[in-house]
């Protein structure tokens, strides 16, 4: 079955320009997106479909499938996936459903051995998803039935970072094009060897567009974070933003405070003079956002449920040189981050009660602090239209709209 035979989608109002000209618009002019983005359920079908099963989708961390045989199953672009590594060790994803007459074949993730068995009919698949046994099946007379054309469907899957990401769609450039300059930019730090130390799931009362949209805008920060503004002061942000389906911004320095909030744990070896000092704060298109410390980083990973339900999946990982850090350092860090979200999901589950008790009209962003939104807007208007673009990056460490003058350390590439 060919990958491309998934995306049926029917024509709407939103896959035609004029429904995103308030996005379309410069940032000077440009508007925030109508309310129906974070409310219709029809608007929301038709994102799984023209969005999250078009585009490279995190599904978790590379370490959750170093053990033997460890699978992972989520929910990707309306479809159940599941995602493992074969008996020679390489990444492998298949749509989560048997070929012979369509059964979900993991419910949850779990450890496969050699072989994985449906368990409606007992037909089983190898890790590489060939069709390998089918009990009683060929006994009584089926014809031109050849289990090679069988097998479990797959689909592109692909580590990158400390990250693993599928994808649905054959169209889609491949997962190092789609993120740009971004692995140079993140080079230094190796986040490949970066281990999972910590895992909470919050379940959050809105869309998963306005999770994405308030990581990516520091216009919020003083009224709703008093204490993040201590150790990433407003001052001291920074546009981050290459070639690349991302939003980014940096805090360059970041600050200590009182508390250690973010200086408790010893930061990785061998990191340059910008990596050693700065926040680094980007949104992947469409479902992470990324923070990376010089010492800690946190992934919170978003599955859209509803058009007003997101799951976010924290995954808190540290470098490979703080092999042993003590308990109490790391749940300095972790509670000022898990204060930091509660006040997150505070305002943006408000936002969303807003935006869904009517009569809201788009209203304008801020040039300084909201351009990352208006390039977000321009990613998912480009998905819904059908224009392939990677957007450009926009002089992030010179850019006089930024309001805080140029990056006094700014990347200048992987060797710095
Ligand atoms: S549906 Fe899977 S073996 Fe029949
Ligand atoms: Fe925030």
């Amino acid at each position: 079955m060919s990958l491309d035979t998934l995306h049926v989608v029917p024509e709407s109002q939103w896959a035609i320009e004029d429904a995103w000209i308030g996005s379309r618009r410069p940032i000077h002019e440009a508007h925030a997106l109508p309310a129906d983005c974070y409310i219709d359920p029809d608007f929301f079908f038709e994102e799984q479909e023209r969005v999250f099963a078009t585009s490279w989708v995190c599904v978790g961390l590379r370490d959750e499938l170093e053990a033997a045989g460890s699978g992972i199953v989520r929910n990707v672009g309306g479809r159940s996936v599941i995602v493992w590594r074969n008996t020679e060790g390489n990444l492998r994803a298949f749509l989560n459903a048997c070929r012979h007459r369509g059964t979900r074949l993991l419910e949850v993730d779990c450890t496969i051995n050699s072989t994985i068995h449906c368990p409606y009919h007992r037909w089983a698949y190898n890790r590489d998803g060939d069709l390998v046994a089918t009990p009683h099946f060929t006994e009584a007379g089926i014809e031109g039935f050849d289990p090679i054309d069988y097998g479990l469907t797959p689909i592109r899957v692909a580590s990158w970072q400390c990250l693993l990401f599928v994808c649905l769609s054959s169209d889609t450039p491949p997962v190092a094009e789609w993120f740009g300059d971004l692995d140079d930019r993140l080079a230094g730090y190796e986040l490949s060897e970066w281990r999972s130390h910590h895992n909470q799931t919050f379940e959050i009362r809105a869309n998963w567009k306005l999770l994405s949209e308030n990581f990516q805008e520091y216009y919020h920060l003083p009224w709703v974070h008093p204490e993040l503004s201590k150790v990433s002061r407003v001052q001291d942000h920074y546009r981050y933003q290459g070639v690349g389906m991302y939003c980014g911004q940096t805090t360059t320095p970041v600050s200590t405070d009182e508390r250690g909030d973010w200086d408790a744990m010893p930061p990785a070896n061998g990191l340059s003079d910008s990596d050693r000092t700065s926040g680094r704060f980007i949104a992947l298109f469409p479902n992470v956002l990324l923070s990376v410390l010089p010492n800690h980083v946190l992934v919170m990973r978003l599955d859209p449920l509803e058009p007003d339900l997101t799951r976010e999946s924290c995954t808190w990982l540290l470098p490979p040189s703080s092999d042993y850090v003590a308990d109490d350092a790391f749940a300095t860090t972790r509670d000022f981050w898990i204060d930091v979200n509660s006040q997150d999901i505070e305002i943006v589950e408000r936002g969303q009660r807003g935006l869904k008790s009517g009569g809201y009209t788009p209203g304008r962003l801020s040039p300084r602090f909201e351009e990352p939104l208006h390039r977000f807007h321009n990613m998912l208007a480009d998905r819904f239209t059908g224009v392939h673009r990677v957007p450009d990056g926009d002089d992030s460490d010179n850019q006089s709209l930024y309001g805080t003058g140029v990056n006094p350390l700014p990347w200048r590439g992987v060797d710095n």
